[in-house]
């Protein structure tokens, strides 16, 4: 029995340390990767193509051979003890990948027959996922000719069928349009109210934004942003500009509320405000002090531009990565 002190002490969900993968051709697709997952979060691994959410997916649910690192799975090391890693986690791949020709019912029962899950049970099990999923009245059906939403929803239905305590999903939503993706992510938040962690990859920014309390930005195979949803955000809706002002500024800068002003130097002065806010309440400030100012310039905000990029929004500008500094 197992009822001693470290027992409140809960092992991550998922936790990677250092993770690299470096394919037969060279290609380095993670270059260093860690992440720590709680228990009963919905976790978003944001990133643009090519940037590794595959590959790190492919390591956690065994389909790809690691370079090094490590990865646990509620405290079980995958590489040392894989089936049973393996028996607690949950996959819905990127591609749509069951027998067309076979019906809902048949594929939920078959794929717990994978993992000895006894017949009857299975089928107690599967009727239970189809009504979760609303399938339940396509159960007989065959399953091609289920709409798209319905089979990324008969995906998911499938994974659930081991009763997994992580689900991963790889870009469940890509290229479905926003009516079929909102009812995904409905079946999602139930999924995760009910106690199973989520881990989720996908390009859309605000797919993360609506389901996910944290998240992780892979790019070129290394994290490049992780923590609460929300305080990314927080970062991203604040919008920094740069003013060349005429005198030397004073020693008591204006206070303008809900902005941050800072002097750089003599002659320049940085502000933060909320994106939502009227650059005219500034300048209304400014000129109140006595502060003429000559020009102004967009502080460059590399998290937006990432987020730019991401979100498929053409970059603003050829002013990628001007400054180096942090
Ligand atoms: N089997 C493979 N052999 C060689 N290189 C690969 C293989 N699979 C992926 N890569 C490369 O590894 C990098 C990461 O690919 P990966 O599929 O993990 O990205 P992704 O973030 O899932 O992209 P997408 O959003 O397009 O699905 C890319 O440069 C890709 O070309
Ligand atoms: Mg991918």
């Amino acid at each position: 029995m197992q009822a001693s002190a470290g027992a409140n002490a809960a092992p991550p969900a998922l936790a990677i340390r250092d993770l690299r993968k470096t394919y037969d051709n060279g290609v380095e697709a993670l270059k260093g990767v860690s992440i720590d997952v709680a228990p009963g979060d919905f976790h978003a691994l944001l990133g643009p193509n090519g940037a590794g959410k595959s590959t790190l997916i492919g390591i956690v649910s065994s389909l790809v051979n690691k370079t090094s690192g490590e990865v646990r799975v509620f405290g079980v090391d995958l590489h040392a003890e894989r089936d049973r890693a393996m028996r607690l986690l949950g996959l819905v791949p990127q591609e749509i990948n069951f027998n067309m020709f076979e019906k809902p019912l048949d594929i939920l029962v078959n794929y717990a027959g994978f993992y000895g899950i006894p017949r009857a049970e299975a089928v107690v099990r599967a009727e239970q996922e189809l009504r979760a999923a609303q399938l339940w009245d396509k159960a007989d059906k065959m399953s091609r000719t289920l709409s798209g939403g319905m089979k990324r929803r008969l995906m998911i239905a499938r994974a659930m069928m081991t009763r997994p305590k992580l689900l991963i999903l790889d870009e469940p939503t890509a290229g479905v349009d926003i009516e079929i993706r909102r009812g995904m992510w409905q079946t999602l938040r139930q999924i995760n109210a009910a106690g199973t962690t989520i881990i989720l990859t996908t390009h859309y920014l605000e797919e993360a934004e609506n389901l996910c309390r944290n998240l992780a930005i892979i790019d070129h195979g290394r994290i490049v942003e992780s923590g609460p949803m929300r305080s990314l955000l927080a970062k991203l809706d604040v919008e920094g500009f740069l003013f060349d002002v005429e005198d030397a500024l004073p020693a008591t800068l204006p206070e303008i509320a809900g902005t941050q002003v800072r002097a750089v130097d003599a002659h320049t002065l940085d502000v933060d405000m909320p994106r939502a806010m009227d650059l005219n309440r500034v300048f209304a400030a400014l000129d109140a002090a006595g502060i003429r100012v000559r020009s102004m310039r967009n502080k460059s905000n590399r998290l937006e531009e990432l987020f730019v990029r991401l979100t498929g929004e053409p970059p603003h500008g050829a002013q990628a990565a001007a400054g180096e500094a942090a």
